[in-house]
């Protein structure tokens, strides 16, 4: 069996380092906001080249929070893609402002940013593009669509961790505020829910400070209307760890891809162009006829999996919002995409089994 990702092995050379800091936060007992907590955020900041960082309980949350900082009037539209994980939707609808759906390219699954700029108005208060499967979207080309506008910047980059744009800097430091999950199976991930916001605006950062703990930093004094959505002390312990392995795992991912983008050679598969520092959270192919291929996956115990099914106007919770309304490009990549196994730790053997079984189709 080649598994999806294998959590276990991925971690195991790690395992006595975690083991130890696990039991140092039980000895300290400070499980709640503890100083695995700030060690944590801070050493997230210096990778990231971001001034603050502030550690919440999930990816979703972190967006929820990033676009509840901003205190944006009701109604008040987003820009977001058409193709992504849903938390990116809900978190804007959950904060009562609207989400405005803009396509995907044709042979890449980033937000056309051709698009962005016909759907800005006097409405729209926020971009947030997404880094999907740790491919980066130009944010330099947003900013210049936006320029004089009041406009905010937020990117989700749940999948996009230690990846950089096309200067070299760091996903985290390229936004107003940039949303991390650490969900296990992210390229940073840890051993349950956690997520982060990161930003340069010490503003918004002592606001998100209190909006992530009931609207408090000191005891019983709440002064705004917040959330309880802290990032575990015992999930940031085992952070600080892996936190030191991310951009060796990151470079094993790239090395996969490499030999994936070389070797996949069937016409009747589609690869995707992804973005020259790209940190390949997923491999994602496309092909017309889904089920003879994954079919001959599941023959030759090759696990796989689908991001996403659905494009967002697609999903059930959403059929009020987005009727009528088409995307080609998302859909598409919805009917047709395939997520073929990039764990870092796969063998040479079984890298060539996967390309050998696609290319037999
Ligand atoms: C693009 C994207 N946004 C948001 C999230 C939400 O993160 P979480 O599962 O930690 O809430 C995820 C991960 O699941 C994701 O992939």
């Amino acid at each position: 069996m080649i598994k999806f990702l294998d959590l276990y092995k991925l971690d195991k050379k790690l395992s006595n380092k975690i083991h130890l800091n696990i039991s140092q936060t039980i000895k300290n007992g400070d499980f709640i906001l503890g100083k695995k907590v700030h060690e944590f955020e801070k050493k997230f900041s210096s990778y990231v080249n971001s001034k603050h960082t502030v550690g919440c309980a999930n990816g979703t949350d972190a967006l929820y929070l990033a676009l509840k900082c901003l205190k944006l009037p009701k109604n008040s539209e987003v820009i977001v893609p058409a193709m992504t994980w849903i938390s990116t939707v809900l978190a804007i609808i959950l904060n009562n402002l609207k989400p405005v759906l803009v396509d995907i390219n044709e042979n890449d699954p980033l937000i056309n940013i051709n698009q962005i700029k016909k759907r800005i108005n006097s409405k729209t208060k926020v971009i947030l593009p997404v880094h999907l499967y740790g491919s980066v979207v130009s944010i330099r080309k947003i900013k210049k669509i936006i320029k004089g506008k009041n406009i905010f910047i937020i990117d989700d980059a749940a999948q996009g961790h230690g990846a950089r744009d096309e200067k070299g800097n760091k996903v985290g430091s390229l936004s107003d505020l940039s949303c991390f999950s650490f969900y296990p199976g992210k390229n940073l991930g840890c051993y349950g829910d956690g997520g982060a916001v990161t930003t340069n605006n010490t503003r918004l950062y002592k606001t998100l400070l209190k909006m992530r703990n009931l609207g408090s930093i000191i005891k019983h004094k709440h002064d705004e209307i917040g959330i309880n959505s802290r990032l575990d002390t015992l999930q940031a312990s085992i952070l600080i760890e892996k936190l030191n392995y991310l951009s060796k795992q990151n470079n094993k991912r790239r090395k996969i891809a490499r030999y994936y983008d070389n070797n996949i050679l069937n016409r009747n598969i589609q690869k995707l162009n992804y973005s020259k520092n790209s940190v390949y959270h997923q491999y994602v192919i496309k092909v017309n006829n889904r089920t003879k291929l994954t079919n001959i996956l599941k023959k030759n115990k090759i696990q796989y999996g689908f991001h996403y099914p659905k494009s967002i106007n697609q999903l059930e919770c959403f059929k009020n919002y987005f009727k009528g309304k088409k995307f080609n490009n998302a859909e598409k990549l919805a009917k047709s995409c395939i997520s073929i196994p990039i764990d870092p730790n796969l063998k040479l053997q079984e890298i060539k089994k996967i390309v050998n079984c696609l290319n037999s189709i």
